[in-house]
């Protein structure tokens, strides 16, 4: 099988190599933007591709919705097969490109988007075939999990980590879509689609890191809690929730072994049990590899991920309720329902009684917006 490549960066060059070696396929165009053409087998136009009947399969690896949803419609159109790692496009675009995949009678797998190398949505996508998936999730961002490991373990400060994952290259220039729970957030969208045949568009709700301090780490750290940035995603009373946040973790659970900027990716099936899938949730080798995954998938006969007739919906996040930690100023803390306070200087540190994730979630929004500094995290014991 011919597989031409679109866009030839960090996982582009990747899956280009991998092609080079793999059973049953063989690289194809790579396309690059018009200037970047250095060699015979860049193209830098998208119809050299749609229109090269030698082109059995198509993988998307440029990032952004735009024009990779265009190329990604025109390629499936032409009957060839569709792979990608690109989350924003399948978060934006996914159940149109599976209507027009099923049609075409041709495939569209996106294992990259979510968990990088972690095969979290290809296994999702079987067990859902068999089994009642209950609830899924885990450490689903490389960046924050580094950020959060590297204060717990090194005691440093929220700054200088983010300098040190940005140096290392794990966190963007611009690190907002990571340290927002936003990267996660459309990954858990994506598990819940492939559960549930769901793709949640509302209600979704993702607290990120950025307002943890190295006072919020020693603090917790000193009662035993280890902090993990946690996206959540699940069926409760017959509706679906997906969110993200941090969650404070009792030493010794499976979430505190995953260090530095590793990915742990859970789903509890009715029957199976709870399931762990633990490895490199990106970088070049990694990616490409789930890449390579899909495309060999095809060649076995794989051909959706998604279920059929897959729909955009709401989610319900007052479904779920836990305590949380929250650290905010004193005078706010008699607006949480508070299980124990303690106080220091103008701040509190509150452990509340269990409350919906909806309601803490906007609490601090509004909070927030009366310009009050507050960080919250979910306690799991
Ligand atoms: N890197 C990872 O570890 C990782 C992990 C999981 C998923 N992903 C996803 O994989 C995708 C690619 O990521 P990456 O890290 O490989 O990004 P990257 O290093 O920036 O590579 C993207 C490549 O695509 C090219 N490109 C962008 N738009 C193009 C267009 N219209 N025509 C031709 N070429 C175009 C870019 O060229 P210019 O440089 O000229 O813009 C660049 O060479 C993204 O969707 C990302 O979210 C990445």
């Amino acid at each position: 099988m011919k597989v031409a490549v679109l866009g030839f960066g960090t996982v582009g060059f990747g899956v280009y190599e991998m092609l080079k070696k793999a059973k049953g396929l063989e690289p194809g165009p790579v396309l690059v933007r018009s200037g970047k053409k250095d060699a015979d087998f860049k193209v830098t136009s998208i119809d050299e591709i749609v229109n090269d009947p030698t082109v059995d399969a198509v993988a998307e690896v440029m990032g952004g919705v735009e024009p990779a949803y265009s190329y990604a419609a025109a390629a499936l159109r032409a009957g060839k097969h569709f792979v990608t790692s690109n989350k924003a496009l399948v978060a934006a675009k996914g159940p149109e490109l599976d209507a027009i995949a099923r049609e075409r009678g041709v495939a569209f797998l996106f294992s990259a988007a979510c968990g990088g190398g972690v095969p979290f949505l290809h296994n999702l996508a079987l067990a859902r075939e068999s089994d009642e998936i209950r609830s899924m999730g885990g450490i689903l961002n490389g960046t924050t999990n580094y950020m959060l490991d590297a204060m717990q373990r090194l005691h440093l400060d929220y700054a200088d980590v983010l300098r040190d994952a940005q140096r290392l290259g794990y966190a963007e220039a611009d690190p907002t879509a990571d340290v927002s729970g936003l990267d996660a957030l459309r990954k858990i969208m994506l598990a819940s689609a492939v559960a549930y045949g769901t793709l949640p568009t509302e209600g979704l709700l993702n607290e990120g890191i950025e307002s943890v301090t190295a006072a919020d780490v020693a603090h917790f750290q000193s009662r035993g809690y280890t902090c993990r940035l946690i996206a959540s995603g699940g069926k409760q009373d017959g509706g679906v929730y997906a969110y993200v946040e941090p969650v404070l973790l009792r030493d010794g659970a499976a979430e505190c072994s995953v260090l530095q900027n590793f990915n742990m990716a859970r789903y509890e099936g009715a029957c199976a049990g709870s399931i762990v899938l633990m490895g490199q949730g990106a970088g070049r080798w990694p990616t490409a590899s789930a890449v390579l995954r899909d495309l060999s998938g095809i060649l076995r006969g794989e051909r959706e991920m998604f279920p059929e007739n897959v729909q955009r919906g709401a989610v319900d996040n007052s479904l779920c309720r836990h305590s949380y930690y929250v650290r905010l100023p004193k005078a706010l803390a008699e607006k949480l329902p508070a299980a124990s306070v303690e106080e220091e200087g103008d701040v509190a540190r509150v452990l509340t009684e269990p409350m919906a994730v909806s309601e803490m979630h906007s609490l601090a929004k509004q909070m927030r917006e009366g310009g009050a500094e507050v960080f919250f995290a979910a306690v799991r014991e």
